[in-house]
C-alpha cells in the first residue's frame, strides 16, 4: 500500500471519530462579542458567507444563531453581509427556510446579500430573481434587475457585485457593471472614507489561489475588476466560496499604496480547509474614524478565535 493512501486512510478513519458538523450548535452567551472601542464606533457589521442551506434542519438553528450572538452583545451592529452560496442546489424550499431566519431580523439590521456558483449554476433566472427581490425588499430600494447594487449606511457605502450569468463556479461581470462599480467607488471613497464591495468569488491569485481551490477565482473579469478596485483608497473587499478558514491567507492586501484590502470569510455551513476550520465563523467589521478592525467570530457557539489570524486593524490612508 502506498503511503499516499495509508495516509488518506488514516484521515477518513480520523475524520469518522470526530463528532459530526451536522447537529444544532449549543450558543454560549459567556463571552459576548466586544467592540475595541464601543464608544467611538462609526460603523459596525457581521459577515459571514456559504450557509449552503438545504433540507438539512440544522442549518436554519445554526444561521440563527449568529444573529442571537450578535444581539446577545451590548454592541451596536449596522448591517450583516452574506456573501453568497445562500443554497447548496438553488432550490425553492432552501431560499425560503433561509429567507424565513433573515427575515426575522431584517428591522433589526440591514441586510446585504449576493450570489454565489451555488445559488444560480443550475436556475439563474429564477433564483437571481428571488435573492434580488429580497435585496430589494430587506434595503427597501429598486435594483433594477440588475444583480449588482449599492448602499449607503451611516455615510459609508456598501457595494454589492454579483454574477450576470451561469459561468459554472465563475462569475460574469459585465463592462456595465464593472462602469458602475467605478462609478460608485469615485463617490464612496471622494471624502477619503473606506468603501466596501462584497462578492461571492475572489480575485485570482488571491487568499492562496489556485492551490486553495482550483477553480475558485471570479474569472475572465478578475484582473479588470481589481485594477477599478485598486484605483480607490481605503477599498474593502469582501468574498466568500473557498471555505478557507482562519488562516495566514484570509486577509490579504491588494495595494498597499492606496490601501486596498481584500477578505476572504470562511464557509459557515461546513468546516472549513486551513488554519481553524471551525464552521460558524465569519468577521466582525469595526469601522472608525481612523481605522478598521476585523475580527474573527464563531457566531455558532458565540466564541472568539484564538489565532494569529483572527484580528486585523488597518489603518486608513
Ligand atoms: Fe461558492
Amino acid at each position: 500500500m502506498s503511503l499516499d493512501i495509508v495516509i488518506t486512510k488514516y484521515k477518513a478513519q480520523l475524520q469518522a471519530l470526530l463528532p459530526s458538523s451536522e447537529v444544532e450548535y449549543e450558543l454560549s452567551t459567556e463571552t459576548p462579542i466586544k467592540f475595541t472601542d464601543s464608544e467611538n464606533v462609526k460603523l459596525s457589521f457581521a459577515c459571514i458567507a456559504d450557509t449552503h442551506f438545504s433540507k438539512k434542519e440544522y442549518l436554519a438553528h445554526n444561521v440563527e444563531n449568529c444573529f442571537k450572538d450578535i444581539f446577545n452583545s451590548n454592541e451596536k451592529f449596522d448591517a450583516l453581509l452574506m456573501a453568497g452560496d445562500i443554497a447548496e442546489l438553488g432550490k425553492k424550499g432552501e431560499y425560503k427556510r433561509f429567507f424565513e431566519v433573515f427575515d426575522t431580523y431584517k428591522d433589526k439590521l440591514k441586510l446585504f446579500i449576493t450570489m454565489g456558483n451555488h445559488d444560480v449554476r443550475l436556475q439563474y433566472g429564477r433564483n437571481q430573481k428571488i435573492i434580488m427581490n429580497k435585496v430589494n425588499e430587506y434595503l427597501n430600494i429598486d435594483t433594477n434587475k440588475k444583480s449588482y447594487y449599492s448602499y449607503d449606511l451611516n455615510g459609508y457605502t456598501f457595494i454589492v457585485i454579483g454574477t450576470e450569468k451561469r459561468v459554472l463556479e465563475k462569475a460574469y461581470i459585465s463592462k456595465e457593471q464593472i462602469e458602475f462599480l467605478r462609478k460608485e467607488l469615485e463617490r464612496a471613497t471622494k471624502d477619503n472614507k473606506p468603501a466596501f464591495v462584497m462578492c461571492h468569488q475572489a480575485f485570482a491569485f488571491t487568499h492562496g489561489l489556485p492551490e486553495v481551490w482550483k477553480t475558485g477565482d471570479m474569472g475572465e473579469q478578475s484582473d479588470e475588476v481589481r485594477a477599478v478596485m485598486e484605483q480607490f483608497k481605503n477599498v474593502f473587499f469582501i468574498n466568500g466560496h473557498l471555505h478557507g478558514g482562519v488562516f495566514e491567507k484570509t486577509f490579504e492586501v491588494l495595494n498597499e499604496e492606496n490601501g486596498v484590502y481584500s477578505l476572504s470569510v470562511p464557509g459557515y455551513r461546513k468546516p472549513n480547509n486551513f488554519g481553524i476550520t471551525d464552521l460558524g465563523v465569519g468577521y466582525i467589521g469595526e469601522v472608525y474614524d481612523d481605522k478598521i478592525i476585523f475580527k474573527a467570530r464563531n457566531f455558532v457557539e458565540g466564541k472568539n478565535i484564538d489565532s494569529e489570524f483572527a484580528e486585523y486593524t488597518i489603518g486608513l490612508k
